[in-house]
């Protein structure tokens, strides 16, 4: 099959090649894919400072996919052929608490992902691709949405009428608008970009503010508030912005710490995080369970992906630098 390859750690390094087509064990799917979309993750793997000890080589990246089943392995009983089904980032991870080795099996690293003409994906790890939904749409699913609805529902808890803050405009935070909305709260968005702080309240955002103007954002976020902090946070910046996180977030409140945007470590005053009583928690992606209570959620309030462009399958390269850009939203690739 025709894949994309990853032989070294940069962008240069990826190249479109052949790799044998893959063969389905018991329980597994051969998935002739549809789509992929480009998560930050595709691109730390890439330009290795993702877990680089683990990333084997060569690699074909990219976790997020959705496709046709085409060839099941024996005892394959909750998909048949012609089923549209998506992949799910954790594929072991399927209810309940996560296991202590969830990375080990991650798409697009270590496991191949699906920037290749056919993948592997498990029956219990796959999910149906809502029928309403293109394979470009489902694929925007697996990581960003479901990241953005674990951290309001089955973290957050959020309630009609709570307040959360959303930062940046990109995959995760885009979809986080849509899904709070959609959920009855009133969301606040961070953004370097005032035309998209413009474009989200469009897509339910109640304000915005623009941290390149604002660099003490949260104390804009404060004045939304009056004075409080918000209910929830979804922090996909990471790095020193944790501390500014902690001050926009009310009392009691909760952060999901989703994102590592600015950097992977923090240097954390501990004063504002004990007297505010804030919970941190970190987030990777949710279990299958979750994905399947989101597609309902997504088909019962007709919320569709937004997509900033759609590549064809031998412009990956374009694809990986248009999402280095930052879009709006998602940026996938066509494979067939
Ligand atoms: N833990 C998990 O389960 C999980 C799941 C998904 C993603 N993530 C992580 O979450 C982060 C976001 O992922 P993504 O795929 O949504 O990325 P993305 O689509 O590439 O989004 C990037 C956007 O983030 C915004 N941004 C950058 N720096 C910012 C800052 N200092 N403050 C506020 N916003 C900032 C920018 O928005 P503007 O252009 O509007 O400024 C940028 O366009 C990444 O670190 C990713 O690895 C983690």
């Amino acid at each position: 099959m025709k894949a994309w390859l990853l032989h070294d750690f940069g962008l240069d390094n990826l190249a479109l090649g052949e790799t044998p087509t893959p063969v389905p064990k018991a329980g597994e799917l051969l998935v002739k894919i549809g789509a992929v979309s480009l998560n930050f993750r595709d691109k730390a793997i890439v330009e290795g400072f993702y877990e680089p000890h683990l990333v084997p080589k060569p690699l074909i990246p990219v976790s997020d996919a959705s496709g046709t089943v085409v060839a099941v392995g024996d005892g394959v009983s909750r998909y048949k052929l012609g089923d549209r089904v998506s992949s799910h980032l954790y594929s072991r991870w399927i209810d309940g608490e996560p296991g202590p080795d969830e990375p080990a099996y991650c798409f697009g690293m270590p496991l191949p992902g699906g920037l290749a003409e056919y993948m592997i994906i498990h029956e219990d790890s796959a999910v149906r691709t809502p029928d309403k939904m293109s394979d470009e749409e489902a694929s925007t699913l697996p990581i960003a949405a479901l990241t953005a609805w674990y951290s309001l529902v089955d973290y957050g808890q959020i309630q009609p009428g709570q307040t959360v803050l959303v930062q940046g405009t990109g995959g995760v935070s885009i979809f986080a608008v849509q899904l709070a909305t959609a959920l009855g709260a009133k969301v606040i968005v961070t953004s370097s970009s005032d035309a998209n702080l413009e474009a989200v309240k469009k897509l339910g955002a109640v304000a915005g503010v623009n941290y390149r103007t604002f660099p003490r954002w949260e104390e804009e976020v404060l004045k939304l508030t009056d004075g409080k902090g918000v209910d929830l946070l979804l922090d996909v910046a990471g790095g020193e912005g944790l501390n500014q996180s902690i001050l926009a977030t009310k009392a009691a409140g909760k952060i999901a710490q989703i994102g590592f945007l600015t950097g992977q470590v923090t240097t954390l005053g501990l004063m504002p995080l004990i007297f505010r009583q804030t919970t941190i928690r970190g987030i990777a992606v949710a279990p299958r369970s979750s994905f399947d209570r989101m597609n309902a959620f997504l088909n019962e309030h007709q919320i569709s992906p937004v997509i900033e462009q759609a590549y064809a399958f031998e412009d990956a390269q374009l694809a990986f630098q248009h999402l280095a850009r930052g879009a709006f939203g998602k940026v996938v690739i066509k494979v067939s």
